[in-house]
């Protein structure tokens, strides 16, 4: 059988691309569309959250540099956006005991409901390791509302 034989040189010129590509897949995954976004946080979350996501002390939980996002596991975050959440939890080591309706636009898509969640991670979080994805939402969807927090 005739061997194969890349050169040492075409076989460093491989790794490049593929190192390449990787660099390129994990910037399009970060250049999302930031003003619909923002748009889609102000008008979902903001009443409550603010802006800036630094909520509203003992009422609202801030989403901003939130222990409980940077914390939290993505389903379980996007369950609580699509089907609301109640109970007690801790942010930021303040207590809140309140009750998020789902307030959640319902004619939203997935995809939108991935940006919102991507926003909260990357531009108020500064987390940029775990990107939200349409695949996500449906699986959330599926898990169903969170059972309220003790
Ligand atoms: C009507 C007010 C209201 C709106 C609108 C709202 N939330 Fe909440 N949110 C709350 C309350 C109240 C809690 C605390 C619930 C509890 O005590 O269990 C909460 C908790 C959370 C938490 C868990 C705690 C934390 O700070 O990390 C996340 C994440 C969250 N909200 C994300 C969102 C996102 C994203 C949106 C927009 C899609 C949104 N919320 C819209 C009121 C709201």
């Amino acid at each position: 059988m005739r061997k194969i034989r890349i050169k040492k040189s075409t076989f460093i010129i491989m790794i490049l691309i593929v190192f390449a590509f990787g660099v390129i897949w994990k910037a399009s995954l970060l250049a999302f569309d930031v003003a619909r976004a923002e748009n889609l946080y102000i008008n979902q979350c903001a009443n409550c959250h603010r802006k800036d996501g630094s909520g509203v002390k003992r009422v609202y939980p801030p989403l901003k540099n939130a222990d409980y996002v940077r914390d939290g596991n993505k389903i379980e975050l996007l369950r609580g956006m699509l089907f609301g959440r109640s109970g007690r939890i801790v942010v930021n080591g303040y207590t809140y005991n309140g009750v998020m309706t789902t307030e959640i636009d319902n004619s939203l898509s997935d995809e939108d409901i991935a940006l919102i969640l991507n926003y909260v991670f990357i531009k108020l979080n500064n987390i940029t390791d775990r990107i939200v994805t349409e695949k996500d939402v449906k699986e959330a969807r599926k898990q169903g509302k969170l059972p309220p927090h003790k």
